[in-house]
């Protein structure tokens, strides 16, 4: 069957700051659903499109910025929301234009509809792209057009 011979690929999921809060956090904005039960979402997207998903959650910007350079060696792609570092973080930047890795940039609100502030990303000139307003079906559809991306 065509599906034994799919090759495995890992896609490494990255929250940036607050994200850890979802389910508490804004709620009219980022909807109730906490951050655990995006990620056990994420990890069913990923069996039915025979990838693994590793999530991970950081406040930190330098964290981030190791996470995926450790990246290089052990997944395909990376999904990433970077929180509000989207709008201010070079390094994230560099970082990923550095592995090189295909990344989809995904946000659950509508970053264009908010403010001016967050209109900027400095994360989507160096992603396939981006998915941005579906709640949480933002990051599943930046999965699937991940790993679609990656096995093509
Ligand atoms: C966000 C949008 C950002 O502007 C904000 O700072 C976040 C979450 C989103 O998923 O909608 O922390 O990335």
């Amino acid at each position: 069957m065509l599906d034994s011979v799919l090759r495995p690929i890992s896609v490494l999921v990255l929250h940036g700051p607050n994200l850890n809060l979802l389910g508490q956090r804004e709620p009219g904005i980022y909807g109730s659903l906490t951050l655990a039960e995006i990620d056990r979402l994420l990890e069913e997207e990923g069996k039915k499109l025979q990838a693994k998903v590793i999530c991970l959650q950081s406040n930190h910007e330098g964290a981030l910025v190791d996470a995926i350079h450790e990246a290089l060696r052990q997944h395909q792609g990376i999904l990433i929301n970077a929180g509000a570092y989207t709008h201010t973080s070079v390094a994230l930047r560099d970082a990923i234009a550095a592995v090189n890795l295909p990344t989809v940039e995904v946000h659950l609100s509508n970053i264009y509809r908010r403010e001016d502030f967050r209109h900027h990303s400095y994360i989507a000139p160096v992603a396939i792209g981006q998915i941005s307003g579906f709640g949480v079906q933002s990051y599943l559809l930046g999965l699937q057009a991940l790993v679609h991306h990656i096995r093509k």
